[in-house]
């Protein structure tokens, strides 16, 4: 009985942003949440990356993934 070899090569998760980057970070001072909810995108398919477009939605759906954004809640004082 012979046992297959299967390559496995690693995915790139992120399919198109900002690939000119060695390393794709982003920021956020805490002084610049002044709206009551930011979401960031983690799906890495966002038009306005870093910022959720909302099209986690299609790529869930498309995919079977469960991805969603990082939400950024201001604090009540
Ligand atoms: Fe990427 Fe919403 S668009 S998490």
């Amino acid at each position: 009985r012979s046992r297959r070899m299967v390559a496995v090569r690693a995915q790139s998760i992120n399919p198109e942003i900002r690939k000119n980057e060695e390393k794709v970070v982003d920021s956020v001072l805490v002084a610049e949440l002044s709206k009551p909810l930011t979401a960031y995108c983690r799906c890495w398919r966002s038009g306005t990356f870093p910022l959720c477009d909302g099209s986690h939605v299609k790529h869930n759906k498309a995919t079977g993934d469960n991805v969603g954004p990082l939400l950024l809640k201001k604090q009540k004082e």
